[in-house]
């Protein structure tokens, strides 16, 4: 089975087919993925957060994030893998975010790149899809701007709202396969996915956009503390983890493991 491929992903808007995206950020929980079906998995700079430790997805690397997405793409077949350009590789300039991406592609192997900013990012983007990477644009909450936009909703009220109109025209402009649309109101969502010929990708972007992308440590119940509203728990992943170290514990200390079955003699 071959890889799929952006002009699948453009395919699948013209059928008005939905489709998943999850992130993923090493070789083993994306083979799950992978086997499960999911089209294309997210190397998100959310590792800041969900794999690496940090606060935020701003201290993030192009190493660390070359890194994980070599694993994940090692740990797939089928899946469309996008890898992040992390916060400082791509805002200097068109020239930068060639460098960067370029690197993503050859070392890690991706299909696709993703950057965030609308009109902020055109020329990037353009320089991009003219030398042969596909990009996917990110609008609306860009979490790389949490020192100066928080995390809050974003395109409310009808000012707010022109301008990312005015970035998804921009993003699609420049000759991005897909955007993401994060926290916006369904509504924007809604009329930007109608304007737009390339799929939207939404998260806390209500139910119309042409694709869904969840953090996969919010998904499965990993994450610890509060999780965003947006997301949805498909398991509970932190009980099961916990429950099994502590009945691992408790055999180790209670010498009940190991057992004959688990000795060489
Ligand atoms: O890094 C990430 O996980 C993302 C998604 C939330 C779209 O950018
Ligand atoms: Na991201």
């Amino acid at each position: 089975t071959r890889r799929i491929t952006v002009h699948d992903i453009t395919a699948a808007k013209e059928r008005g087919e939905k489709w998943p995206m999850l992130t993923a950020y090493d070789a083993m929980t994306a083979s799950v993925f992978d086997e499960a079906g999911i089209p294309v998995m997210l190397v998100g700079d959310s590792m800041g957060n969900c794999h690496l430790g940090y606060d935020t997805t701003v201290p993030v690397t192009m190493d660390e994030m070359t890194m994980l997405a070599a694993a994940v793409v090692r740990g797939t077949s089928r899946a469309l893998i996008v890898g992040d350009l992390t916060f400082g590789s791509y805002q200097e300039g068109p020239v930068q975010a060639l460098r960067s991406a370029t690197r993503l592609v050859k070392e890690a192997g991706v299909g696709a790149v993703k950057l965030e900013g609308g009109e902020r990012s055109h020329t990037q983007i353009e320089l991009l899809v003219q030398s042969g990477i596909p990009v996917m644009g990110h609008i609306g909450l860009t979490p790389q701007s949490v020192n100066s936009m928080g995390y809050r909703v974003q395109g409310r009220g009808e000012e707010a709202a022109q301008q990312l109109l005015r970035d998804a025209k921009a993003v699609q402009d420049a000759g991005a396969f897909a955007v993401v649309l994060e926290l916006v109101p369904s509504e924007i969502a809604a009329e930007v996915t109608r304007i737009l010929h390339i799929p939207t990708v939404g998260i806390g972007a209500g139910p119309e956009t042409d694709a869904q992308v969840l953090v996969y440590t919010d998904m499965v119940g990993l994450t610890g503390g509060k999780v965003p509203r947006f997301t949805k728990q498909y398991a509970n992943l932190r009980q099961t983890l916990g429950d099994a170290a502590k009945a691992f514990a408790d055999d180790v200390m209670g010498g009940s493991f190991p057992q004959e079955e688990h000795t060489f003699h």
